[in-house]
C-alpha cells in the first residue's frame, strides 16, 4: 500500500540538492551560524572562548566536533530570552515547551524563521503524499506548543485548506472530520487512535471518510502501530519530527512513497549522532543521540543541541541528498532501566501489537518493593477479548524472550486508561 511519489517538478530546489551540493552549502551556512551565535549570544561566547575557539577556525564540517554541545540546561539558564541572537524587537513569535520539570524553554523566531519553517513544513506535508487544494485537518494543539501553528502554516503555505481545529473535544474532531471532508490530518498518533475509537463507537467506519494521510509526530511510535492504524483507518501513516528547540515540526519527515525513516532537511539542519555517555561522533548508522545545529535559524540558533532522542542516520532514498532518521527509539529519558535491563515504551508496544485482542492503550508502571524494580504493564483489551489470561500470558512471554525483561501483565476494560489530547505519558513511575 505505497502512496504516490511527489515528482521532482512539485519539490523545492532545497529538497532536490544532492549530498555533494548539501555539503558544501552546510559549510558556509555553519561558518555563517557559528560567527552570529558567536556575536550575538553571550552564551555561545563564553562557551567558545573556555576552549579557545574562533569562530574562524572552522574550516571544515568536521571542525564542528571540536565545540561543545548545547543541552537543555543551558537553555534553562538563560530563560527567557537569553539566547536569542536578535534583538527582542526582530523576534516576531515566541513558543515554549511545557516545562514539567522546572522553567520552561523558551525559543523566538524572526519573520524569517517563521517563513522558513512554514516552508519546511509545506515540503513535508507534500513529502507526506499532501497537495495543494486539500483539506488538511490540524489536531495538534495550538498555542505555545509548535505542533498546531508549526502544522497550521505549513499547510497554508502549501495550499492546503486548513481546519485549526487543536487537540479535545474528540467528538466534534470527528463531525469535523466527516463534514468537512478532511484529506489529511495532523495529529498525535496516540490521540489520533482516540478519533478512531470515537467514530468507531458512532457506528462510522473510518474508511468511509475522505482521509487518506495521517501525519503523526510529538511522540515515538512503532511500525506495528503503523500497521494497526492503516489496516484499522485505511489512511497512510506517515512520521514526522521535530522539536522546538531546533525549530519545532518539520526537521525531518517520512516520505509516502518509501515510509522508511525520515529525510532531515539537511539545507536548514546538520545532524550528529552521539554516543550518549562519551558524547563521541558516532559514524552514519550506528544508534546513538541525535544533535542538532541550525544552519539558518537567525533568532535562536543552536549548536550541537543534545535532543535526548535515540535514533540512526541512513542514507537518503526518496530524496537522495538528505540522510534518513530511523524511527525514534525512544528519549533517553524515557529508557526504564527493570533490573538492568533498558527497556523502552516503544518495545512493548512493539509487543502488544503482535497480540490478538489487545489495543495501543498502554501503560507502563513503574514500582520498587523490596529494593528491586518491577515494571507493570497496563494494556486495554478490545471489547471482543474474551480470554484476558492467555493474552497477558502471551504478552509476559513475548516481552521476556524479545527485550529480556519480566514484566506483570494488567488487561483492563476498554477506555480505562486515560487518552491524551497530545502527547501520551507511556510511564508511570512510583518508585
Ligand atoms: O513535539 C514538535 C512536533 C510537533 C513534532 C508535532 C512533530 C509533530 P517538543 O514539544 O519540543 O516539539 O518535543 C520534542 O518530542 O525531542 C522527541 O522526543 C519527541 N518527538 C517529536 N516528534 C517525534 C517523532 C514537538 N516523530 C520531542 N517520533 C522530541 C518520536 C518525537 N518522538
Amino acid at each position: 500500500m505505497l502512496g504516490e511519489a511527489c515528482p521532482t517538478e512539485l519539490q523545492d530546489a532545497g529538497e532536490r540538492l544532492s549530498v555533494d551540493e548539501l555539503r558544501s552549502r552546510q559549510l558556509s551556512l555553519l561558518q555563517a551560524t557559528v560567527r552570529r551565535a558567536y556575536a550575538n549570544v553571550p552564551h555561545y561566547r563564553a562557551a567558545l572562548d573556555a576552549i579557545g575557539f574562533a569562530p574562524d577556525e572552522l574550516r571544515e564540517l568536521s571542525d564542528l566536533r571540536r565545540l561543545p554541545f548545547t543541552t537543555k540546561k543551558e537553555l534553562r539558564d538563560n530563560y527567557p530570552f537569553g539566547m536569542f541572537a536578535v534583538p527582542r524587537t526582530e523576534v516576531a513569535r515566541v513558543h515554549a515547551s511545557s516545562g514539567t520539570t522546572g522553567r520552561p524553554t523558551v525559543v523566538g523566531y524572526t519573520q524569517r524563521d517563521l517563513d522558513n519553517w512554514a516552508d519546511l513544513m509545506a515540503r513535508s506535508i507534500r513529502a507526506a503524499g499532501g497537495r495543494a487544494g486539500d483539506v488538511c485537518h490540524v489536531a495538534y494543539g495550538y498555542g505555545l506548543f509548535t505542533g498546531g501553528l508549526g502544522a497550521h502554516y505549513g499547510a497554508e503555505r502549501l495550499g492546503c485548506t486548513v481546519v485549526p481545529v487543536s487537540g479535545g473535544m474528540t467528538e466534534r474532531q470527528v463531525d469535523l472530520i466527516r463534514d468537512f471532508g478532511a484529506r489529511i490530518i495532523m495529529v498525535t498518533p496516540s490521540y489520533f487512535l482516540a478519533i478512531v475509537d470515537e467514530m468507531e463507537r458512532r457506528g462510522l467506519d473510518p474508511r468511509d471518510t475522505a482521509l487518506r494521510i495521517g501525519i503523526f509526530g510529538a511522540e515515538p511510535w512503532t511500525e506495528q502501530l503503523r500497521t494497526e492504524v492503516e489496516e484499522r483507518s485505511g489512511i497512510h501513516a506517515v512520521d514526522i519530527y521535530g522539536l522546538s528547540e531546533v525549530m519545532g515540526p518539520g526537521v525531518a519527515q517520512e516520505c509516502v512513497e518509501t515510509k522508511d525513516g525520515l529525510h532531515i532537511w539537511e539545507d536548514h539542519f546538520y545532524p550528529e549522532i552521539i554516543d550518549p555517555v562519551t558524547g563521541e561522533v558516532l559514524p552514519d548508522g550506528a544508534e546513538g543521540e541525535l544533535v542538532f545545529t541550525t544552519l539558518t535559524k537567525e533568532a535562536f540558533p543552536v549548536l550541537r543541541y543534545r535532543t535526548r532522542d535515540l535514533t540512526r542516520l541512513l542514507p537518503g532514498t526518496a530524496r537522495p541528498g538528505h540522510r534518513r532518521m530511523q524511527k525514534i527509539t525512544g528519549r533517553t529519558d524515557d529508557m526504564m532501566i527493570v533490573r538492568g535491563v533498558n527497556v523502552f515504551p516503544t518495545q512493548i508496544e512493539e509487543q502488544i501489537l503482535l497480540i490478538e485482542g489487545l489495543t495501543p492503550h498502554y501503560l507502563c508502571i513503574l514500582t520498587r518493593p523490596n529494593r528491586l524494580d518491577e515494571l507493570t504493564v497496563q494494556v486495554e483489551a478490545t471489547p471482543g477479548l474474551t480470554d484476558p489470561r492467555t493474552a497477558a500470558a502471551q504478552l509476559i512471554h513475548r516481552v521476556k524472550e524479545r527485550v529480556g525483561v519480566t514484566i506483570s501483565v494488567e488487561i483492563v476494560t476498554p477506555h480505562a486508561l486515560e487518552r491524551s489530547l497530545g502527547k501520551a505519558k507511556r510511564i508511570k513511575d512510583n518508585r
